[in-house]
């Protein structure tokens, strides 16, 4: 239902006036870091996936890389990419972030937005947000393959094998599964539509744990998205060269 909007009051405050209660920023601080942030990474991930095809050094595997899949001259990432794109972008929490970042829509609570005829909602181009639960069922499965790299991070050369990347691979997947097991469509899946708790006991366990993870679903977020950049620049580094592979073993 499309809601038209109030006409600004004289009387109400500026908004650089209006103070979130939660934080001791200025307003326009979250919503210029997200826009700062998902900027850069943006970019950063559209080098990545469009003008790179190397995404592997010695038994470390990007993340934009995985399941590694070559076919003609296709940029291996492209067929990858497109699910932690399509998770990231119809995320609950990542939809509150960049709807306030870029359009401030608004900017943060109890702060005016600006003009700009009627409300719609999600609605149009943005329904394809409901389709986040499909999003959620890809990205479990590139998980399942990023847990694999961990792994296969700690074997090199039929041995067995430890170093600085292993740990970053291991530290990335963990961040990743925090992020992927707290999303709201699963906690939803896990005990959403339960009516009698003590009847499904094996969904309320699951419903519990997923509750823990999706109440910081945020930084999970957040941390994830720095812990996938770290990761690539690392393998990256190492195949530029710019850094020493340093091994433990
Ligand atoms: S709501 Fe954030 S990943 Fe599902």
């Amino acid at each position: 239902m499309a809601v038209t909007q109030r006409a600004a009051s004289a009387s109400e405050p500026h908004p650089s006036a209006v103070r979130n209660p939660y934080s001791v920023l200025p307003n326009w601080a979250y919503p210029a870091i997200v826009v700062t942030v998902l900027s850069l990474f943006g970019i950063y991930a559209a080098w990545v996936v469009l003008l790179n095809t190397q995404g592997r050094f010695g038994p470390y595997l990007s993340p934009f890389y995985s399941p590694e899949i070559r076919v003609w001259l296709i940029p291996p990432a492209l067929w990858v990419a497109w699910a932690p794109l399509a998770f990231r972008a119809t995320c609950y929490y990542y939809r509150k972030a960049y709807f306030r970042g870029f359009l401030w829509h608004p900017r943060s609570c109890a702060v005016r937005e600006p003009e700009r005829g009627t409300y719609r909602g999600e609605t149009r181009l943005w329904a394809f947000n409901n389709l986040h639960r499909f999003a959620f069922y890809a990205t479990v499965l590139q998980v399942a393959f990023l847990w694999y790299d961990a792994g296969a991070a700690f074997w090199g050369n039929g041995a067995p094998h430890a170093g600085l990347g292993s740990v970053i691979l291991l530290v990335n997947v963990i961040c990743l599964s925090g992020y992927t097991f707290g999303c709201h469509a699963f906690r939803h899946l896990a005990g959403g539509s339960v009516d009698c708790f003590s009847c499904h006991r094996a969904r309320h366990r699951l419903w519990k744990g997923v509750t823990v993870l999706n109440v910081r679903h945020d930084r999970w977020a957040w941390v994830s998205l720095f812990t996938v950049w770290l990761a690539d620049l690392y393998v990256r580094g190492l195949l530029f060269g710019v850094i020493p592979h340093g091994a433990w073993n």
